[in-house]
């Protein structure tokens, strides 16, 4: 994430969603499947109010579709409509537009009761950087438009991008900040790739990435890396390390002494992990909440 977000910067940030807010119908929320708690914005309620919303679950095809399913399941429990898609495919970027008109249908029944002839629906979509606002903006728009500027102060004049015939989209995505405060989001981030790794520690990354793989995914673990004891307790620091030095010895990453360079091993399973090379993983389940 190349975005410095200062207090000044949310407040904008905030502001110019909540002037675009009055120029639209509907909000399309995007997260990251993989990490729907931490891809979040921490005030999104209070900025968006009542204003209609679908969530998207972006990235769905590097989520465990299980867990994309419990969650699609947990937001509507919460009153949520929300979807999860593929916009680097364009997988189920053609529902959105579906999607958004079937949570506008009074709206659009009171225009048709009026004698109002329904425009398109107005969207706008809003997520943390590299959550995938703009291959979605383009997927949906069937073409390169939008602006890939990642600046909360970008302004330019608006424009409507149409996403087939049912509904226009503001050209520009709105950039909210995740949640800082909690440092667990910062990791849980960067292992997605969300945050460059530079930033934080890669041990410390990858660290709490083999704690949530252990826990979730032991048996893809295993066997993707030729090792067989799991930790004795999953909370147990000592033991993550363990886990860790003990692929990085069935990697070969050791150094004088036959000790392991936890720093390789971190870039190693790192690596693999947002490679694919453990198949789909979601860092997050509605349960974590
Ligand atoms: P943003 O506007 O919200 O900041 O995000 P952006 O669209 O720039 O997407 C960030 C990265 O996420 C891009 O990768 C993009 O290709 C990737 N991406 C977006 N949607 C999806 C998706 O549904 N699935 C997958 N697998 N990836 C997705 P990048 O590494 O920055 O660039 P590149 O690898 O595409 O060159």
């Amino acid at each position: 994430m190349t975005i410095q977000w200062f207090p000044g910067h949310m407040t904008r940030a905030r502001r110019q969603i909540q002037d675009k807010l009055k120029l639209i119908d509907i909000v399309i929320e995007l997260l990251d499947a993989r990490v729907p708690i931490s891809s979040r914005n921490p005030m999104i309620d209070e900025i968006l109010r009542d204003k209609p919303r679908l969530i998207v679950l972006n990235k769905s095809d590097l989520a465990d579709s299980r867990t994309t399913e419990q969650w699609i399941a947990a937001f509507a429990e919460e009153g949520h409509a929300c979807l999860a898609v593929d916009s680097s495919t364009g997988t189920r970027v053609n529902e959105i537009p579906v999607r958004a008109r079937a949570i506008l249908h009074a709206m659009i029944e009171r225009q048709i009761a009026k004698g109002i002839n329904p425009r398109a629906v107005r969207g706008l979509i809003v997520g943390i950087p590299n959550v995938g606002k703009s291959t979605l903006i383009n997927r949906l728009a069937g073409r390169n438009i939008a602006a890939t500027g990642d600046r909360p102060g970008v302004t330019k004049g608006q424009q409507w991008i149409k996403a087939g015939t049912e509904l226009e989209l503001l050209d520009t995505p709105g950039i909210l900040w995740p949640k800082f405060e909690d440092q667990l989001v910062g990791y849980r981030l960067a292992m997605t790739g969300a945050i460059r790794e530079q930033v934080l520690n890669v041990e410390d990354i990858a660290f709490f990435a083999v704690k949530v793989l252990v826990k979730r995914y032991w048996a893809t673990v295993a066997e993707r890396f030729g090792i067989d004891q799991p930790p004795k307790d999953m909370e147990d620091a000592d033991e993550i390390i363990r886990v860790m030095e003990d692929i990085g010895r069935k990697r070969g990453c050791l150094v004088s002494g036959g000790r392991v360079d936890l720093e390789k091993t971190s870039g190693i399973i790192l690596r693999e992990m947002r490679a694919g090379k453990l198949g789909r993983i979601s860092l997050e389940a509605p349960e974590d909440r």
